[in-house]
């Protein structure tokens, strides 16, 4: 009777959500897009290359088209003018990011750039990536490094080229390329060698990444933390002379209405955020150009000349 009596209520109850929701979506007008399944939205409907099913999809719907990944509502832009309308005029409506609950664990989201709300902290700390990262002065002082990090990638490639194995099975490139730029943004962020056998922090931080990357669902974001922490005794001994990005971070100086500091877990958090935006996006961007650089001869041999 009481099992009945709650089968019965909670049905009720998801019927009652359901066309709650329902009510509340056909007063707010959408943009078109084609009909999807109840609670998968169009997850199937996008194939294994979503962006030419979208594509499509903008002959029948017009160049803004909604669809539902799941149950997360999605907008697609894909016109040149409507994107620019869109960040000329609705920006901040859309600016925030969608929070999923495991990057709340251990207060990830207190101390992230990247998916802070739009607001002072976010500011201060996408300023420091103008000024401080995505600046010609930082690309100038660290040719020799990233010279340095492609030198390496190049043997390695070579020496699995020429092992049994590599006979045997190739060689799969992007591996290469991703330890190579991850070695890169070590260097460029805190003159850390990331591949140097003899650091076991090193090696720990690159596997749990790596781990994030294919989406384990852990959260190893306080492994920057041991160099955080490493920096600032080296400061006090005052044993270092080049200032890389990380003792920036150290001495920043709020302005007006700013944090006068930056705590050692913002800058932990802001470290390992960019080892995320600059690793796998560069590996990937090198990796697709190589590939079509060898489905197009012409054009490779255009580049090497
Ligand atoms: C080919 C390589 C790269 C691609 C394709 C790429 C792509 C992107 C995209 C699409 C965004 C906007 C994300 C959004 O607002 O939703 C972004 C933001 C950003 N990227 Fe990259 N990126 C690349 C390399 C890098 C590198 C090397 C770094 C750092 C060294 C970097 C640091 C950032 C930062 C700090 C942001 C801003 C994040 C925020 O405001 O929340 N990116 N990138």
């Amino acid at each position: 009777m009481e099992w009945n009596f709650f089968i019965y209520s909670s049905i009720i109850l998801l019927i009652f959500i359901f066309y709650k929701k329902r009510l509340h979506y056909k007063r707010l007008p959408t943009p078109p897009g084609p009909p999807g399944w109840p609670l998968f939205g169009h997850i199937f409907q996008l194939g294994t290359i979503p962006h030419r099913t979208i594509a499509v999809l903008k002959q029948k719907y017009g160049p803004v088209v909604w669809l539902k990944i799941g149950v997360v509502n999605t907008m697609v832009i894909q016109s040149a003018d409507v994107a620019s309308e869109f960040f000329k005029n609705h920006d901040l409506s859309f600016a925030d990011r969608n929070i999923i609950d495991v990057m709340r664990s251990r207060n990830y989201t207190k101390y992230s750039m990247a998916l802070a709300p739009y607001g002072v902290y976010w500011r201060v700390m996408r300023r420091l990536c103008t000024v401080e990262l995505f600046v010609n002065k930082r690309i100038n002082e660290t040719v020799s490094v990233r010279r340095n990090c492609i030198d390496h990638m190049l043997q390695w490639i070579e020496k699995e080229a020429n092992s049994v194995e590599g006979r045997r099975n190739g060689v799969q490139v992007v591996r290469y390329i991703f330890l190579a730029t991850f070695n890169t943004l070590g260097h460029m962020i805190m003159s850390q060698d990331m591949v140097d056998p003899e650091s076991k922090d090193a090696s720990l931080f690159f596997t749990s990444m790596k781990g994030m990357m294919e989406w384990s669902g852990e959260q190893h974001w306080i492994l920057p933390a041991t160099f955080v922490k490493k920096r600032i005794e080296e400061n006090k001994a005052g044993v270092r002379k080049r200032k890389d990005l990380l003792d920036v971070l150290l001495e920043f100086e709020g302005g007006k209405n700013e944090p006068a500091k930056l705590s050692e877990s913002e800058i932990t958090v802001f470290i390992l955020e960019i080892f995320f935006a600059g690793s796998e996006t560069t590996s990937a961007s090198v990796e697709w150009a190589l590939t079509e650089l060898l489905r197009n001869p012409e054009t490779m041999i255009k580049v090497k000349n």
